[in-house]
């Protein structure tokens, strides 16, 4: 190391070197009438950058796409899985994702897909009956952790929802779904594993070649909603008055979360993903 330092602060003009591997020139010597004479040369292999690739469970769908679309403009290596691949997705970005098929019930058809993966980010949830509800949010997400985690996969963030106090009691199969996930997930991620529990979500939404601008009910209510903290406090009630968020700042926390080694692990709440999706560095 004394060497090294030696001789960088000796001729560091004949530093010459790449960021993966450096050469370092050391050029002592008590002759000054010599020609330049090189007397020892080292290599030093630095690891090469570290290469980031995010895997989105369901990056065709809704919630996904934007994922997708944030992770490919923050130079991520991006891919995606589902059950129908790419779908209608037409936009020039989408050329950019590796579009994987397969299906989170059956882990085979979909194992490849984590080689070289660094953090996942799941999108996949729907609606249903309540058993399909239950398979859908908690099943296929649980056999999505369960499968990163062996995998060596380091960050993992679940798309969950916010809870609606009484529509909970109506929806019992999405939230108890939801519910299973995220404890699967704090498990077996204690340190890497991120819930975002979003309320409504709007932006555009695609219905086959329809585009449907949710954002004109959303964000109007968002503006309202979200300086009305107090009233989504009051029992029962209170959680109908949860602020509904922009589908792009979900996309922007959750690719933090998956990405930043020191972004905080566990349950970020909707005033949460606005507080942190108003962040300058996101
Ligand atoms: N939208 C909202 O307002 C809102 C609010 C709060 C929370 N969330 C949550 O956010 C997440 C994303 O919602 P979203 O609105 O974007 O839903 P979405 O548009 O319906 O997307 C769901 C995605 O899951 C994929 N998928 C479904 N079953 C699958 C399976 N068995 N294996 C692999 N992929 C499967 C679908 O693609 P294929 O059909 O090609 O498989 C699709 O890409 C969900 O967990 C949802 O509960 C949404």
């Amino acid at each position: 190391m004394s060497r090294l330092i030696q001789a960088r602060s000796s001729l560091s003009r004949f530093w010459t070197g790449s960021s993966r591997n450096v050469r370092f020139l050391s050029t002592e010597s008590n002759k000054t009438d010599e020609p330049f004479k090189v007397e020892e040369a080292e290599t030093v292999n630095m690891p090469p950058p570290p290469t980031e690739k995010l895997l989105v469970l369901g990056g065709n769908g809704f919630v996904g796409s934007h994922v997708c679309k944030e992770a490919l403009d923050r130079g991520l290596t991006v891919a995606s899985l589902s059950r129908t691949g790419r779908s209608s997705i037409q936009d020039s970005w989408a050329n950019n994702v590796i579009w994987h098929q397969g299906n989170l019930f059956s882990t085979d058809s979909w194992k490849d897909a984590l080689k070289g993966v660094t953090s996942v980010i799941s999108c996949v949830g729907g609606f249903g009956s309540n058993s399909h509800m239950y398979k859908i949010n908690g099943t296929a997400n649980i056999n999505a952790i369960r499968a990163a985690s062996e995998e060596g996969v380091k960050r993992f963030v679940y798309i969950s929802a916010a809870d609606f106090g009484i529509a909970n009691y109506v929806l019992q199969g999405y939230y108890d779904g939801k519910g299973a996930a995220e404890t699967e997930l704090l498990t077996r991620y204690p340190y890497g594993g991120i819930i975002l529990r979003p309320g409504f979500i709007y932006g555009t939404r695609r219905v086959g070649s329809m585009k449907l601008p949710l954002g004109v009910i959303g964000s109007p209510l968002e503006m309202i909603l979200q300086r009305a903290k107090p009233l989504s406090q009051i029992p029962l009630v209170g959680p109908l008055f949860t602020p509904p968020v922009n589908v792009t700042a979900v996309a922007k926390v959750a690719v933090r979360a998956a990405t930043d080694p020191v972004f905080p692990p566990g349950v970020i709440d909707v005033h949460g993903i606005l507080r942190y999706s108003q962040q300058r560095s996101v």
